[in-house]
């Protein structure tokens, strides 16, 4: 991977994998001679970005010798110099660019990573800004955030921010099933058990290209076949009907209680349609309502990631496990 001073940002639903990535890139950028900070957006954050950055910065000076031995006999650690982590010692634009020049004195760049974007969060624009000045600076830095579609467009929105709207925006979908299922089979054979080939075309079925279903059915599918060398069909299907229940109280409730009656209302109008595609304009009449109102739900729901659009004026539930949720309640 080749990291660039660039700003990328990653939305999608919960459970979609956006915690993963971060995590996954911050990991990577240290065999490229970059250190992650890696934080959550929320109040603290910048000075989370100094401590993460100065304990990633250790981590890469003791344990590559070459750049230890370039000064002194003894290597300074970055943490255990004051002159950034001392708050009294200047404000965090200071702090920061006399910590970013002694990364780069050893060629070493900063990625930072801020998770689960908050745009009601003045640290977060407060960052935002000073960012910028690290960018005009030619300093060697790169960003990543993630967050829900919703926080994501309203974060862009903010006028404060605007220098984050030139960021590269990747949205995170589902992963294709022949991706779920050269998965399941090479993590069953790493583990040293085989998988029948109805059961994985059970498992692969349950997962629905959702990240954190994935998780789920092979976790209780495995569970299921403990004991045995083969995974069966009927491991798979009893595996897969508790990762259900699994992904019902661990991101479909969460999901619910974030949507307004509002929002409901439109899913609500949605159901008669079962499986297939709604029209925003049939919704609307069975709400009672015009097209126009119905539009305003439109665009909120996709922002939360919940509908997605199947063609002109039409909508979909982005997870089917949402809708059947919807119409047991
Ligand atoms: N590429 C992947 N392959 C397999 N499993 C994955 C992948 N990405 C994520 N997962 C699984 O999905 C789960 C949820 O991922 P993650 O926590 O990154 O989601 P998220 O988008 O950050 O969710 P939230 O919006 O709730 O913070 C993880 O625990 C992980 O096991
Ligand atoms: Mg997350």
């Amino acid at each position: 991977m080749t990291l660039c001073p660039d700003i990328n940002v990653k939305s999608g639903p919960r459970g979609v994998g956006k915690t993963v990535l971060l995590a996954y890139l911050a990991s990577h950028s240290r065999e490229s001679g970059w250190v992650a900070a890696n934080v959550t957006s929320r109040p603290g954050m910048l000075e989370d970005i100094i401590e993460r950055a100065t304990d990633a910065a250790d981590e890469l000076v003791s344990s590559a010798p070459s750049v230890r031995i370039t000064s002194v006999n003894v290597p300074v650690l970055f943490g255990a110099t004051w002159e950034y982590r001392d708050p009294e010692s200047g404000n965090w634009r200071t702090r920061m660019n006399r910590l970013l020049d002694r990364l780069q004195e050893r060629g070493i760049g900063l990625l930072i990573t801020i998770d689960e974007i908050d745009p009601s969060l003045d640290e977060l624009i407060d960052f935002a800004s000073t960012y910028q000045h690290f960018v005009r600076e030619n300093r060697r830095v790169a960003l990543f955030m993630a967050g829900l579609p919703a926080s994501v467009s309203a974060l862009l929105s903010d006028k404060s921010a605007s220098f984050l709207r030139r960021a590269a925006q990747h949205q995170l979908g589902r992963i294709d099933d022949a991706d779920v299922r050269a998965a399941f089979l090479e993590t069953v054979e790493d583990a040293g058990k085989a998988i029948d080939e109805g059961a994985l075309a059970e498992a692969v079925r349950a997962t629905d290209g959702f990240a954190y279903m994935m998780q789920f059915v092979g976790f209780r599918m495995w569970a299921e076949a403990r004991g045995r060398s083969r995974i069966e069909p009927e491991d798979a299907r009893r595996g897969a009907a508790r990762a259900r229940e699994d992904f019902i109280s661990g991101v479909v409730r969460k999901t619910c209680q974030e949507l307004s009656e509002g929002d409901l209302a439109f899913l609500g109008a949605m159901l008669p349609d079962g499986e297939g595609p709604s029209s925003v304009a049939d919704a609307a009449s069975r709400m009672g309502k015009t097209a126009n109102y119905a539009r305003v739900y439109r665009s909120r729901l996709m922002e939360q990631g919940v509908i997605t659009t199947a063609a002109r004026g039409l909508v979909r539930f982005d997870m089917s496990l949402l809708r059947e949720f919807l119409l047991e309640e």
